[in-house]
């Protein structure tokens, strides 16, 4: 049984461990940049969220930067009463990634996470991202000048950059620092999303870590649709520890639920009509909020329901959260017989 090493993730699996009738690995929601805000993670706790949540990946660089501060503020917002997620940082330089863990504590948070695998070619190009998986030395630089801010550091990467093999080389060199926890994407940069995650390698990678780091949590991450599938994973995989779900969310938002249950057409709507609600409650005239990057939420919850689907393409054509709200309720009456 691997032990946590800071009180942080201590008190994470102690939680899990106290409020489950069985034995589980913790269960996160992955960092993703325009979903993982504020309101998105308020409305997937309402609907039975996970243990752990994390940010929008943050670029460390613009944080210590005074006059690009203010561009990034938005992605760190913690609402109060909300559960305080993991801020994930990006970054190229080890002193911006110090500079950048700093800021944190003042802001609530109380864990940090490395951005190691993201594949965008913008990031790769700053040395960034999955770019850390080709530069290792900076990995290692990354990782030991964040510690020196004092918040756990846990670590996000992939397989590989070109081939998913290169874990045999790479993951090691992370392993020793012994981060608290690692989490791995199990693809390359390469392969991105486009060929089903690497669960042939699990066992391989879970005694590196019992060999190299026994205090690292190992948590996984790649197609993992539900926490029905992250516990099949789990029982397939006992030493793993965590189970990380993305894209699964945006298709479920109900996906962290531990007990099979049907959800009508009327929760999901609640759901939406909470995030318009929060939406509108962040959209301040300081950190404006897009009204079109609520579009891609519209299909997460009205899918599924064959009576829907005339109202989420006249959802579609819509231009405010007003406009939203005057369309539920002119189906209301529909949506009340569905
Ligand atoms: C829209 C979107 C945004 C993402 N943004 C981030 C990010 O900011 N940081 C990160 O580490 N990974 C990011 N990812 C990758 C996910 O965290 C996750 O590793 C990937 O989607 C695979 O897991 P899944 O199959 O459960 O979705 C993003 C993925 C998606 C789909």
């Amino acid at each position: 049984m691997v032990q946590a090493q800071s009180q942080y993730w201590r008190d994470v699996l102690a939680k899990v461990a106290n409020n489950s009738s069985q034995k589980r690995p913790f269960f996160s929601m992955a960092p993703m940049e325009a979903v993982t805000d504020t309101v998105f993670r308020r409305v997937v706790a309402k609907a039975g969220g996970p243990d752990v949540y994390y940010t929008e990946f943050t670029n460390a660089a613009s944080m210590v930067h005074p006059k690009a501060k203010f561009s990034v503020q938005g992605r760190l917002a913690v609402a109060p009463g909300e559960q305080q997620p993991i801020a994930q940082l990006w970054g190229s330089k080890p002193e911006e990634l110090e500079g950048a863990a700093k800021l944190l504590p003042d802001m609530g948070y109380q864990a940090v996470d490395l951005n190691m695998g993201c594949p965008d070619g913008t990031v790769v190009k700053n040395s960034a991202g999955s770019d850390l998986i080709r530069h290792p030395d900076t990995a290692v630089a990354l990782i030991r000048a964040t510690k020196k801010a004092g918040l756990p550091v846990s670590v996000k990467t992939r397989l590989g950059f070109y081939k998913p093999e290169e874990f045999r080389d790479w993951l090691p060199i992370i392993f020793k620092e012994q981060v608290e926890v690692l989490t791995i994407h199990l693809r390359s940069r390469k392969e991105m999303s486009k060929v089903p995650a690497h669960y042939e390698y699990i066992d391989e990678i879970i005694a590196m870590r019992d060999e190299l780091a026994p205090n690292t949590l190992l948590q996984l991450n790649g197609d993992i649709k539900n926490f029905e599938h992250g516990m099949e994973l789990y029982h397939e995989h006992p030493g793993v520890d965590g189970i990380m779900i993305g894209r699964g969310v945006l298709e479920d938002p109900y996906a962290f639920n531990q007990t099979e249950s049907t959800h009508s057409l009327q929760d999901s709507i609640q759901l939406l009509k909470l995030q318009l609600d929060l939406f509108d409650e962040v959209n301040t005239a300081k950190l404006p909020k897009h009204f079109e990057a609520l579009k891609r939420y519209f299909k997460i919850y009205l899918r599924g329901f064959p009576h829907a689907a005339q109202l989420r393409q006249a959802l579609m054509d819509t231009h405010s959260t007003a406009e939203v709200r005057e369309l539920l309720a002119q189906h209301a009456e529909a949506l009340e017989l569905a």
